[in-house]
């Protein structure tokens, strides 16, 4: 098949969550099955400045009806060996930062992402790569499916293009006044992609997930719950409409870069066996230890590397941490993100320098050691679509402690439920007090049953979520093939 995936960012050029590494790791596995798969991105500034690309084109986006047109280039750049198209529009993307300053979002985001959307379809003819199958990701690509169905609905070229939009997240919908749609004027005309509340809104998303041929959630839980009030973010009307063409399809782990086998970042690497874990985390959460300024002390250490957003429990995570401190144990947390948060996480660890680290940042090497460091690893999230660090932990027998949402009940077992193939543990209801119980738990586990923990831990450490198999996923979903394993949930 010949893949176009455009995506606002691939990591290894530009990233700030797991959608990057997704936009990375996909596209090399459908590569690696022998598909053309080419990548398109927006050329921000840090692409500008630190990959190393090509110049293909020089043009201009026309639309048609309209006076308004943007000139943009178009570079090559590489993922590994798959081929990036990078659309170079500076008035949109030469800036500091790639969607917010200081939390605050760019307010010209809509029109950013309308014309990125329409200038992949537009590069689309001008490099001669006619796609089978255009993959796009969350409310940024969300127009590209509803451009194939109206401006492109004639066009040969395009006459075989499928397109399939993934939602990572549908917290973020992508609503913006009609105003920054200038270039997009085929949305005027569909009033019903408008909110119920405000008729001078369009969401970028609701428009992908009507008009995409296949819509598909990163973890099968995540699309079942997409088809709920309570779960669905509002949107649960969009999806139920789409219910037939709904997929769940759980993301993969990259092994070449979380393995702490060969991992870089870590003090010392392990494998599973016994012995050499053993030794490789007693080294590894020395090194953590001293890394965060806490005492080098034989206790037990909760990680959590985060997005500090509501999203992830820190809300349920506050108001309990205190006491859980109480404890003899310690807790690591790298995040960056709403200032408010880190302001409460950076009192509670002026107040227990002893045993709380709080990093405030985007640092991969430290994530890095997090994960091999920690015995535990904290993602309480009160939402989750699938949640990709959860499953980095059971890499390195970190047993994750998570809430039963989204992906990390489709990723991790848990341990008052099914102890035998146990890889972590999970509590449902979305309070403090939950979080609370399970931490105690796993706790007196550590401190009573040290032969069980290990267990565990070569439990979470044989659990494989490998890409191959996800690309294979994604591929039958594309062809339209029918079949349970691919997470249909209706
Ligand atoms: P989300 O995409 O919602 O942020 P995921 O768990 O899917 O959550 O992916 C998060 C990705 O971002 C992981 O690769 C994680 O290691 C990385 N990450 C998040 N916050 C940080 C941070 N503060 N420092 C380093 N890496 C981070
Ligand atoms: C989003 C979600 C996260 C998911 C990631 C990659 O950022 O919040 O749960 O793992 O996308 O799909």
């Amino acid at each position: 098949l010949k893949i176009l995936f455009v995506a606002s960012e691939v990591d290894g050029l530009v990233k700030t969550g797991g959608l990057a590494d997704v936009a990375k790791s996909l596209p090399a596995a459908l590569k690696a099955q022998g598909h053309d798969v080419r990548i398109v991105v927006p050329f921000y500034r840090q692409i500008k400045e630190s990959a190393e690309s090509v110049q293909l084109l020089e043009t201009t986006l026309c639309v048609e009806t309209q006076p308004k047109s943007v000139d943009y280039r178009v570079h090559q750049l590489h993922s590994g060996d798959v081929t990036v198209y990078s659309v170079d529009a500076p008035v949109y993307f030469d800036r500091p930062a790639l969607y917010a300053e200081e939390n605050v979002g760019y307010q010209d985001n809509g029109e950013r992402f309308a014309f990125f959307s329409a200038a992949a379809l537009d590069l689309c003819e001008k490099v001669a790569f006619q796609p089978d199958v255009v993959h796009c990701n969350d409310w940024h690509t969300g127009l590209v499916p509803f451009l194939l169905r109206t401006r492109y609905a004639n066009s040969a070229f395009f006459a075989e293009a499928k397109s399939v939009i993934t939602i990572h997240n549908a917290v973020f919908k992508g609503v913006f006044n009609y105003d920054q749609y200038s270039l997009i004027p085929e949305l005027i005309q569909r009033r019903y992609l408008q909110l119920e509340q405000d008729h001078s809104h369009i969401s970028m998303l609701k428009a992908g997930v009507a008009y995409a041929d296949k819509v598909n959630a990163v973890s099968p839980n995540y699309a079942a719950e997409l088809l709920t009030e309570l779960g669905s973010h509002g949107m649960a009307a969009d999806f139920q409409q789409r219910a037939a063409d709904l997929y769940g399809i759980v993301n993969g782990c990259d092994y070449g870069d979380w393995n702490p086998e060969t991992d870089p970042y870590i003090k010392q690497n392990f494998k599973a066996s016994k012995v050499s874990l053993a030794r490789g985390k007693k080294a590894c959460k020395r090194d953590l230890q001293q890394q965060v300024g806490l005492p080098v002390v034989d206790v037990p250490v909760y990680g959590m590397v985060c997005r500090l957003t509501e999203q992830k429990g820190i809300h349920y995570l506050l108001p309990i941490l205190r006491d859980f401190l109480v404890n003899n144990v310690q807790v690591v947390i790298l995040g960056s993100g709403d200032p408010v948060l880190a302001k409460s996480l950076r009192d509670v660890s002026e107040e227990y320098a002893e045993k709380l680290a709080f990093v405030e940042g985007y640092n991969n090497p430290l994530a890095h050691s997090v994960e091999a460091g920690s015995d535990f690893f904290l993602m309480p999230s009160e939402f989750e679509p699938c949640g990709l660090n959860q499953i980095y932990s059971l890499a390195y027998g970190t047993l994750p402690i998570v809430r039963a949402v989204g992906g990390l009940v489709d990723t991790v077992i848990d341990y008052d439920q099914t102890p035998q193939v146990a890889t972590g543990f999970i509590f449902k209801a979305p309070t403090p007090e939950a979080l609370l119980i399970k931490l105690q738990r796993s706790l007196l586990l550590y401190c009573q049953n040290p032969q069980e923990i290990k267990r565990l831990q070569q439990n979470a450490m044989a659990s494989r979520f490998e890409w191959q198999d996800v690309a294979e996923q994604y591929v039958r979903m594309y062809n339209g093939e029918e079949d349970t394993a691919l997470g249909k949930v209706s």
